[in-house]
């Protein structure tokens, strides 16, 4: 366990014999922990009122209360963050020291005690002990009600989406998942079919873009034995295997024009024909169908089937790019951190500031994956509590750098500054809202966000009416 975590340690020792304590005392000062130390079990209650240690150290024989005593006590009176006990027993009272075991003692060590291995069984005890506490604080976050289905965000854009959610799965009918790259459409696929009424039932995915295109009928519909060459057994195709489940057909711009034809009959009539048989099969599955590209476009072009989109548009869902949602890039990061870092077993605590900051002004054109590999990257190189700047990828180092610097330099042009002229407050104002108007292309809900001004302010600094445009 790193000393830093140890360092912050707390440990208290009740030991009437005072030459005794003391050493304990020191000896665990010297290891860097803090260490207090009193002599009867009435004066460490009174105290853990007040300061409440990781360790309690206590002598089982004392005067008034014993060391079964007081753990008992403190068992009845701190039972949230109870300290852990370790138990010092004089030589010759053994069955007792058992006892206390069973009453919940993490140890027990006989006198005369030999501080090396005191030092080394308190060590442990305390390693124990914050492994403990990192388990308990890693549930707490991930069981934190900012989840889904296994999706984190709290932005009100994955709320909305969760929300959608329940309400598609209630449906039938198909549903089509947009988003760019990295933004969670298979989870959300998956969220769906936890949600349906058949979720009991197989959810199976595939990526149309990853079968070789004379294959992908026969992995749809199936086929008869000797169908094609290679086709020597007969086989169920993925509609029948998902019977009453959900199939999520995985970037399905890239199907290829003719299999379309065959999906929208499938998905109009629930009929598939296996490939060589000339009989149909009924099928009862829910189709889910994913894509990072401008399907419209694609239908714009001929390149994807206007009926199908059609029929596949009934119910859209639309899962925003991270950069749209702050709060879930900050959630996000927490959470990573938090299940990658004790994976690899490091005390790493957080983000500093600075990261933090950094992550949230990078546009993140991968998304949550790219978000997710930036945090494992960086916890690779961090050696400290936290993760700074330079632990995290050279390319949302640069971004931020870039852009700080781009800011000043284009903000000075565009106020024009030079000696003979400077501009007054006034005239600096107007240039940087147009200049951050220009930044959100025009959007001014999000430029008068930026600003930290009411929208209704902002179009008066601009001179237009309130309604000028309706983003
Ligand atoms: N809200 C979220 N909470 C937790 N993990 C997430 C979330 N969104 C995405 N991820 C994780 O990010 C990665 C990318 O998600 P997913 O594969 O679902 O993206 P996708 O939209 O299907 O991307 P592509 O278009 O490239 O197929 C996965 O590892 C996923 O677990
Ligand atoms: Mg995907």
């Amino acid at each position: 366990m790193p000393k830093e975590i140890l360092m912050q340690a707390k440990v208290l020792i009740v030991e009437d014999d005072r030459g005794l304590g003391e050493m304990l005392q020191e000896e665990i000062s010297d290891a860097g922990l803090q260490a207090r130390r009193v002599d009867t079990a009435e004066a460490a209650i009174t105290l853990l009122g007040s300061w409440m240690p990781d360790l309690i150290v206590s002598d089982l024989r004392l005067p008034g209360a014993d060391g079964l005593e007081l753990m008992r006590r403190v068992q009845t009176e701190f039972p949230e963050n109870m300290p852990d006990i370790l138990i010092i027993t004089a030589f010759g009272s053994v069955a007792k020291a058992v006892e206390s075991l069973k009453a919940g003692a993490e140890d027990f060590l006989t006198k005369p005690i030999n501080l090396e291995h005191f030092m080394l069984t308190t060590n442990r005890i305390l390693e124990k002990r914050m492994l403990r506490n990192e388990i308990k604080q890693m549930k707490g976050l991930l069981d934190g009600g900012d989840t889904f289905h296994g999706m984190y965000g709290r932005s009100r854009a994955m709320l909305t989406l969760f929300q959608q959610i329940r309400q598609v799965a209630k449906a039938d009918g198909p549903v089509l998942i947009l988003g760019e790259s990295g933004t969670g459409k298979e989870l959300v696929a998956r969220a769906i079919h936890c949600e349906s009424k058949g979720r009991h039932k197989p959810f199976l995915a595939v990526n149309c873009a990853g079968i070789p295109e004379h294959l992908l009928e026969s992995e749809f519909f199936g086929h008869e034995a000797g169908a094609f060459t290679g086709a020597g057994k007969p086989r169920q195709g993925l509609f029948a295997e998902a019977e009453d489940g959900t199939l999520l057909l995985d970037e399905i711009s890239e199907m290829p024009l003719p299999l379309q034809a065959k999906l929208l009959r499938a998905l109009q009539d629930g009929k598939v024909r296996p490939v060589g048989s000339n009989r149909e099969q009924q099928v009862n599955v829910r189709v889910l169908a994913a894509t990072h590209r401008d399907i419209e476009q694609l239908v714009k072009d001929n390149d994807f089937r206007e009926d199908l989109f059609y029929r596949l548009e009934t119910f859209p869902l639309r899962v925003p790019p991270l950069r749209e949602r702050d709060e879930d890039i900050d959630l996000l990061a927490g959470i990573f951190l938090a299940k990658q870092a004790f994976a690899a077993g490091k005390p790493i605590r957080g983000l500093s500031e600075r990261a933090q900051e950094m992550l949230r002004n990078y546009p993140f054109p991968g998304n949550v994956r790219e978000l997710y590999n930036a945090i494992e990257r960086a916890v690779v190189f961090c050696r400290n509590k936290e993760i700074r700047p330079e632990h995290l990828p050279a390319r949302i180092q640069k971004h931020t750098a870039q852009n700080t610097e781009g800011t000043g330099r284009q903000l000075m042009n565009a106020i024009r500054i030079n000696e003979d002229s400077l501009p007054s407050l006034e005239q600096v104002e107007q240039h940087y809202i147009r200049y951050v108007v220009d930044k959100m292309n025009g959007n001014k809900r999000r430029a008068a966000s930026v600003l930290g001004i009411a929208r209704r302010t902002l179009y008066r600094r601009l001179g237009e009416p309130e309604n000028a445009d309706a983003v």
